[in-house]
């Protein structure tokens, strides 16, 4: 079995690669680097509120208790300034975006259009991820085997210069920080969240509130959870057929989409020490040229490793509220859920025309998982029915997690 080895990256304090689609390496290390140098002893803390993971976050009993790294331990201070910091536009250089401009609560923080535009009108290449349960995947981003730490992955959207999402570069970084140091309230905020260190407002302290924030957003009140959790009635007759049918050797989905989060991508705090499986497969969506390719601007794992058999792969991304997130695939690419079990059905999709044409059924690089099935549109309706089943009405109105400027 392929496994990710996690020595082999390391911790946030070591790391030494941020790179994003088409190999555009970030100019933010050095930075990074030094900051840590000085930070480090100061910013790890044990949680100040002497209450559990399981007790901040609000679990119920079926959610397995996550992973949180000893260096950026949870606390509702951090977690308080995150929520600010998710919905402030001051974190965009040009003041023109917010996290929340891609990631919308009311879309399970996933933003309806197939690849959104950045801050300054930059095309990204991908389709904004949800942000659900974050905080069980043992790798971060739709392709990339280096983001183990969400620390790590969140210098991306605010850092990285191509393509530009907030855009806060070496050139903007002084006077973005600047602008939260001559805000009082937001002081306080940084003062109360980092108590043991400085005054100062860093950007180190700004990605460890946000990826505190993110890891609250936890979705586990679907009526899925429910029957999970002993009511028998959450589900209807159709939507356990569904999910039989999920579970079940023809339709096959449950391989990649797996366990509690329906991803391979998985961790715990019991699982987060050991090697990690290796979470990405192609499924079949391009086969440019019959020789398993993908489109040019986005190839996947291939485009961080140049391995050719690398082509094509992709995390399988949770499945929790789908409902409320298409379009699907890395691309957008796919409009419905129905479409997206057609793929699955017909074992791959053909692009009939165009620069990226080819026949995904026939990729040499497509997993075995993928072979195709005959489904009636009955059993369509009830896999549909049950992925219907996964919304959760509570994360999406959720006050935790909803816009604090518009309180
Ligand atoms: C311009 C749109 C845009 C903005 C702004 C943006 N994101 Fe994203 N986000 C994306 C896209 C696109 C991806 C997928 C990236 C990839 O696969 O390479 C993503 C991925 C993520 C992920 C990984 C999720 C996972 O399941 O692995 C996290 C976490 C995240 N974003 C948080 C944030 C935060 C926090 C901010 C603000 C600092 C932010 N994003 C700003 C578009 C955006
Ligand atoms: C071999 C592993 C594998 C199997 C089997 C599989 N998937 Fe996937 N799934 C993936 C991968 C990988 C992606 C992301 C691919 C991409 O973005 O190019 C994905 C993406 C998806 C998406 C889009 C997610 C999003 O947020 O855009 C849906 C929905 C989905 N799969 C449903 C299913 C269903 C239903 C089945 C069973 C019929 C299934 N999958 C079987 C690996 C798999």
């Amino acid at each position: 079995m392929k496994v990710i080895n996690k020595k082999s990256f390391g911790s946030f304090l070591s790391f030494i690669r941020v790179i994003h689609v088409r190999v555009a390496v970030l100019t933010c290390m050095l930075f990074m680097l030094s900051a840590c140098d000085l930070e480090s002893s100061t910013e790890i803390e044990t949680s100040s509120d002497n209450l559990t993971t399981r007790e901040i976050l609000e679990l119920p009993d079926h959610m397995p208790t996550p992973y949180v790294p000893d260096f950026n331990p949870l606390t509702n201070a951090k977690i308080q300034l995150g929520r600010f910091l998710f919905y402030e536009t001051m974190l965009s250089a040009n003041q023109a975006q917010s996290c929340a401009s891609c990631h919308d609560q009311s879309l399970a923080f996933s933003d309806g259009v197939a690849q959104p535009l950045g801050s300054t009108g930059h095309q990204l290449v991908r389709n904004s991820q949800s942000l659900v349960n974050v905080i069980y995947y043992s790798t971060l981003t739709w392709s990339n085997d280096t983001f183990l730490e969400l620390e790590d992955q969140l210098n991306v959207p605010i850092r990285a210069d191509n393509p530009v999402e907030l855009g806060v570069t070496d050139d903007e970084l002084e006077e973005v920080l600047q602008r939260f140091e001559d805000d009082h309230e937001y002081l306080a905020m940084f003062t109360t969240a980092f108590p043991d260190s400085d005054s100062s407002v860093t950007m180190n302290k700004i990605i460890f509130s946000l990826a505190s924030f993110v890891r609250t957003m936890i979705s586990a009140s679907s009526p899925y959870d429910k029957y999970l959790a002993g009511d028998k009635t959450a589900l209807t007759a159709q939507e356990i057929e569904g999910y039989q049918l999920f579970n079940g050797e023809k339709f096959e989905c449950f391989h990649c989409h797996s366990g509690i989060n329906f991803s391979s991508s998985y961790r715990d705090a019991n699982k987060a020490t050991d090697a990690i499986e290796f979470p990405f497969f192609n499924n079949g969506l391009y086969n440019v040229g019959g020789d398993g390719s993908y489109p040019e601007e986005d190839q996947g794992l291939y485009d961080l490793s140049l391995d050719p058999a690398d082509k094509g792969l992709f995390r399988p991304q949770s499945l929790r509220n789908i409902e409320l997130t298409a379009p699907y695939m890395h691309d957008g690419s796919i409009a419905t859920l129905r479409e997206v079990i057609e793929h699955y059905a017909r074992g791959g999709t053909l692009t009939g025309s165009g620069v990226n044409a080819g026949d995904g059924k026939n990729s040499p690089l497509k997993s075995v998982l993928i072979p195709g099935f005959d489904a009636t549109d009955e059993e369509i309706d009830a896999v549909i029915a049950f992925l219907e089943a996964l919304t959760d009405e509570e994360f999406i109105t959720s006050s935790k997690f909803s816009n604090p400027f518009e309180e």
